[in-house]
């Protein structure tokens, strides 16, 4: 056993010498003189098993050589400790890491990414669009000349020293400007930001995002204007929903409609949500006015087609239930946070 006692020293010693860091030595350490299971602590452990004179005799040198060890296990722990403070190569790769906080899409994003797939299975095609445009897109192709009491209704933001340049203030902007670069058939939509010279409050922002739609073609009707909106609807809020059809007035379209849908908060019934109507306005639309086909240089009576103006940041609101628009572009994470 004294034999055993010195070989373990002799290794010990000799694997302590050789050490470079003390992850290695801590793990020497539980090697030799771990409580469970630790090389020297196995042979001490025997000790009982001796007579009284060996136990006096081996336990005297087991104890000597526990202490050296320990002696020599300190060593190397300063040499060690000392040569890692030295060297700036070394870094423990057991210390957890950092986590660094994982974003995701803005809601906004998420109903834009989701509305686009619908609208990609109907068929349409997706265009990016300006933010910044002459005011003739804005205004003048869709029947909207200078003086006319509709450009209140989209009073903008001018760009200075630029005077026929305006930030659009609605994705309807970018009607003229496709269809004058393509022939029908079309079938288009343009999500985009969109600005506008508002007091804002819960439900209006100065910058604010719509997904701008049109369909031209031959003998498109309103028959397929309130067909493509119904399934649209039902497909964002993935439940069949009702649709109607109200008079509305924008000069780009003839006739013109506010298409309302059933509400989703009471199914119709009747709540604080729809102020007890049962039907929420949500996408102005109509029939393309002819005027806006000759802007585009079609020939007259060709083409019919439909437009429409979803409130993208409003379609948002009602399918989240959120109910102040400022919250999107506040940039507050707890808000965020939750979708
Ligand atoms: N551009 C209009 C608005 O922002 C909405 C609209 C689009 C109306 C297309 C009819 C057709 O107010």
């Amino acid at each position: 056993m004294k034999e055993e006692l010195q070989k373990i020293k002799l290794e010990i010693s000799a694997a302590i010498s050789q050490v470079k860091d003390s992850v290695t030595l801590e793990q020497l350490k539980i090697k030799y003189l771990g409580r469970k299971d630790g090389k020297l602590t196995n042979v001490l452990k025997n000790l009982k098993d001796l007579s009284l004179d060996q136990k006096k005799d081996i336990g005297k040198l087991a104890n000597e050589i526990k202490v050296d060890i320990n002696s020599i296990l300190a060593e190397a722990k300063k040499r060690v400790e000392k040569n890692e403070a030295n060297n700036t190569d070394y870094f423990d790769v057991t210390l957890p890491g950092k986590k660094y906080p994982l974003g995701h899409l803005h809601p906004l994003t998420q109903i834009r990414l989701e509305v686009e797939e619908i609208f990609k299975s109907m068929g349409f095609e997706i265009h990016e669009g300006n933010e910044y445009v002459s005011e003739y897109y804005n205004f003048e192709s869709l029947n909207i000349p200078k003086d006319h009491p509709a450009r209140d209704m989209q009073d903008t933001f001018f760009v200075k020293d630029h005077p026929n340049m305006v930030m659009r203030a609605h994705t309807s902007a970018m009607q003229v400007k496709i269809m004058e670069k393509r022939k029908p058939p079309l079938k288009v939509i343009v999500p985009g930001r969109c600005f506008r010279n508002e007091a804002t409050d819960a439900s209006h922002e100065h910058t604010f995002h719509q997904i701008e739609g049109f369909v031209v073609g031959k003998n498109i009707s309103i028959g397929n204007l309130v067909w493509t909106q119904k399934k649209l609807l039902s497909a964002i809020f993935k439940k069949d929903v009702k649709v109607r059809l109200r008079p509305g007035y924008f000069p780009f379209v003839e006739p013109g409609f506010e298409l309302d849908c059933s509400c989703l908060i009471c199914s119709g019934k009747g709540c604080s949500v729809c102020k007890h109507r049962g039907w929420v306005e949500l996408i102005p639309c109509g029939m393309i006015n002819p005027k806006v086909f000759e802007y585009a240089g079609y020939k007259k009576g060709e083409y019919t087609g439909f437009a429409f103006g979803m409130g993208w940041s409003r379609l948002a609101m009602m399918k989240y239930g959120i109910n102040d628009i400022r919250l999107f572009m506040s940039g507050d994470l707890k808000f965020l946070e939750q979708f």
